[in-house]
């Protein structure tokens, strides 16, 4: 019956961790799938979502279903986190907020709504390079992809006037996809000021912002700081739509646990909008997962977890920064005399280390060093590897 199907190649991010399960090298590192790492190398569970889950045993909790759009005290609470606490958006009742499976799962239900309603443009345009998840889940969606300058190679920086230009000559009315923050994979994020001008001309261009919050807090240590971009397109009178997910920052990857929310022009619209949400949702999947979503509910609307885990999104953004340093400073010590500063310049989970295909071939197959092909590593798994492997990074890239 399926003699035709052909063999698919291994997803570039996640087919990166099923070939490192395969190494058998005990030096193995896996640098590949943006998840953090404690100093041992291992999985880091919040405190503030231990202390949740344990209050969750203690009430005896059930497992009865969610509603269709997921807990509403973990969608008023999501929507409030990305778009703040004093959002007037929130306080109006005009953002249309469901829960989603993760980051992906809500960028879906917003790719198949847009698909659906959105009747101006199927066009969306993504920065280069993006999430490689961002072009099958769009793709699959029924949108067509485009794509809109964003990182220079030459300064492994933001190219600040090539994303203008090429956001200028979008065709009006099209849907245009921007990282929060800690963008995956460049780590290279507009600053404020920047923020404002690309405002200005995805106005002018009457273009759909998409954001996608995977990150929150992850760039600056900051939930507020990493909002800024979002919050100020909102101020500067967008209606937008949003997805995030809080696998990095609860630490919550494998709960599958994220949010969807449509900003509304008025209640009505909310209303109409929020109950195709739904319509979308249920043959889809029904209604989300629970344990996740109670975990975040807690930690956000209750004030002692919530400062616990505020302090926690800190101390993990802080750490990834000292793994930059430490990294930077490890290259140089075994006599790289490339210039590495964009390791340090570059924010949040990953460095794009500027690392060709054939050196990360060699990376692999010589020493079992783990990195999607584009040159991404995941800085917080770092530490772990620098103890171990440190040396053979630092003397593989000294021919970059
Ligand atoms: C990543 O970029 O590594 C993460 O977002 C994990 C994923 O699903 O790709």
């Amino acid at each position: 019956v399926w003699a035709d199907v052909p063999l698919g190649p291994p997803d570039a991010i996640l087919g990166i961790t099923e070939a490192f399960k395969k190494d058998k090298n005990p030096k193995r590192i896996n640098l590949g799938v943006g998840a953090y790492r404690d100093d041992a190398g291992k999985p880091f569970i919040l405190e503030s979502v231990k202390k949740a889950e344990r209050q969750m045993i203690e009430e005896g909790l059930d497992h009865e279903y969610a509603p269709i759009s997921g807990f509403p005290a973990f969608t008023e609470a999501s929507a409030k986190l990305a778009l703040g606490d004093n959002s007037p958006a929130v306080a109006g009742g005009l953002n249309a907020t469901v829960q989603g499976i993760s980051g992906t799962g809500s960028l879906r239900i917003g790719g198949d709504f847009l698909k659906r309603f959105y009747t101006k443009s199927h066009e969306i345009y993504f920065p280069t390079p993006t999430w490689g998840n961002h072009t099958p889940i769009f793709k699959d969606a029924g949108l067509t992809i485009k794509p809109y300058r964003y990182y220079d190679p030459k300064t492994c920086g933001f190219d600040f006037n090539g994303a203008l230009e090429d956001i200028s000559k979008i065709p009006e009315g099209s849907i245009i996809l921007l990282h929060a923050c800690a963008h995956n994979p460049t780590g290279v994020d507009p600053q404020p000021e920047q923020w404002k001008e690309i405002s200005k001309v995805v106005k002018k261009r009457k273009l759909y912002p998409f954001f996608d919050v995977a990150y929150q807090g992850f760039g600056s240590g900051c939930i507020d700081k990493d909002a800024f971009g979002l919050r100020h397109f909102i101020a500067d009178g967008h209606t937008l739509c949003l997805a995030q997910s809080y696998a990095k920052n609860m630490g919550l990857y494998g709960e599958r646990v994220g949010a969807f929310t449509i900003v509304c022009s008025d209640k009505k619209e909310q209303e109409r909008v929020m109950s195709q949400l739904k319509i979308l949702i249920r043959p889809i999947y029904s209604n989300p997962p629970i344990h996740g979503a109670h975990i975040v509910a807690k930690v956000l609307n209750q004030p002692d977890l919530r400062s616990i885990w505020l302090k926690e999104v800190k101390q993990m953004a802080d750490r990834i920064i000292t793994m930059r340093t430490r990294l930077r400073d490890g290259l140089k010590k075994e006599g790289s005399s490339h210039n590495w500063q964009h390791i340090t310049d570059q924010i949040g989970m990953f460095c794009f280390t500027g690392l060709k295909p054939p050196q990360v071939e060699r990376l692999t197959n010589e020493f079992s060093v783990y990195l999607t092909k584009d040159g991404r590593i995941s800085v917080a798994a770092w530490l772990f590897s620098e103890k171990t492997r440190g040396i053979v990074i630092a003397s593989s890239s000294s021919s970059v």
